[in-house]
């Protein structure tokens, strides 16, 4: 590790200033999926318990004018309380008098939650003078928000030059997982990487080709690539357009000693619902006006077969139309073996970015992943084989 941790720096007695990613899915007011709460509960626990003030930052939402309720951090509070079990103060702005005023009040060992950062201009522009106003409220900063890490904004970036920095247990967690997934890994190192579409995921795919060894491709961006090698993917999901990059990969991985994987079979349907009438077929024998909407039997056995040979799974994207019954088939017998290889101790399997942590929650097998990241953008621009501002911060501070 290149950064201090909650084990190296000392916070006892100090205000400690936590970048927190609370931007968790709210409907009607109430938190819906508490996964990144929960995941925060053992940094601000820790802190808490060593003396420290606990004062929590994170934005909320994309707000582009100023303060309003719908993506007020009141709203998360409740839920941040339950999860510690203990009462969390809240003060209304980020920066200045309330928030000194709310500071000044806490206890030590206790819990502040911070109004959304965004609701200053200067968060996303990395203003500096917004950096050194936060910075101004506390001794240390702690980021934990792996989330946020890919942007360079004041609260996630700029504090980190001005204070004493730590990466918290997420954010140190979050890093740990994926460095042994991709920067060290045992090998081979397989990748699944699927999803509706190549054209979001260039830069990701050009640079798993030349990190990992087998790379097994799903859902509408496998088409393109069929497409690419002459298949006639009818209706399928296919960027056309896309078919001389999806070469570019291909040729780039074949040089690369890197093996592609694509479906040799497919669930073939001439309609886009749930339990939409489907036959089994070979990819080789899609008719016209028909999409395949999942990877088949065949290519799950061969998968499975590649994943058996395999040391570390990196996991990014669903294999087929999952949010639509049977079309989640290949997707959930995937991640079953997936899982039960890493149960067994033969796999190391590390999954996030956007639906996929979706994907695997409703295959029922995200618990048993050796780690699932709560990240959804920073897990796929780590993926790209960037730096991450938020974590380069830390490193410089180390
Ligand atoms: C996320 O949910 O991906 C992070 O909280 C970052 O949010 P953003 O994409 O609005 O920067
Ligand atoms: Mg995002």
């Amino acid at each position: 590790m290149r950064f201090q941790t909650l084990d190296t720096i000392d916070v006892a007695g100090k205000t400690v200033l936590v970048r927190a990613d609370l931007n968790v899915p709210v409907a009607d007011g109430q938190v819906t999926d508490t996964t990144r709460i929960d995941r925060l509960v053992p940094t601000l626990t820790e802190i808490a318990a060593k003396g420290a003030k606990v004062v929590v930052m994170s934005h909320f939402g994309r707000p582009k004018n100023g303060p309003d309720t719908k993506n007020s951090l009141r709203q998360v509070v409740p839920a941040v309380e339950k999860a510690l079990g203990a009462p969390v103060a809240f003060a209304e702005d980020c920066v200045g008098e309330k928030a000194a005023a709310a500071i000044a009040a806490l206890p030590a060992g206790g819990v502040l939650i911070l109004e959304n950062t965004r609701f200053h201009a200067g968060e996303e522009k990395n203003d500096p003078d917004l950096a050194k106003g936060l910075a101004a409220l506390g001794d240390i900063y702690v980021n934990d928000a792996f989330s946020s890490a890919h942007r360079a904004h004041a609260s996630t970036e700029g504090i980190a030059h001005l204070l004493p920095s730590a990466a918290g247990r997420l954010m140190q967690a979050e890093l740990e997982a994926l460095g042994k997934a991709l920067a060290a890994p045992e090998r081979p190192v397989a990748a699944v990487v699927g999803g509706a579409k190549i054209s979001t995921k260039l830069d990701l795919l050009l640079n798993m080709v030349s990190k990992v060894d087998i790379l097994i491709l799903g859902g509408g961006m496998a088409n393109t690539f069929l497409f690419a090698k002459g298949v006639r993917v009818g209706s399928s999901l296919c960027e056309r357009d896309m078919a001389d990059q999806a070469r570019a990969i291909m040729e780039k991985a074949a040089a690369g000693g890197c093996e592609i994987v694509l479906p040799v079979d497919g669930l073939m349907s001439r309609e886009f619902k749930a339990n939409a009438e489907h036959r089994v077929a070979a990819v080789t024998d899609i008719q016209d006006g028909e999409m395949m909407l999942d990877a088949g039997p065949a290519t799950v056995e061969l998968v499975g077969r590649k994943l058996e040979g395999a040391k570390t799974l990196v996991w990014n994207g669903p294999f087929g139309a999952f949010e639509l019954v049977p079309f989640d088939s290949a997707t959930n017998a995937v991640a079953a073996i997936a899982a039960n290889l890493t149960a067994q101790s033969k796999l190391l399997s590390v999954a996030g970015g956007g639906d996929t942590v979706a994907a695997l929650e409703h295959a029922g097998v995200a618990a048993r992943f050796s780690y699932v990241s709560t990240a959804g953008g920073a897990f796929l621009e780590w993926l790209e084989g960037k730096e991450l501002p938020g974590v380069a911060a830390l490193e410089k501070h180390a």
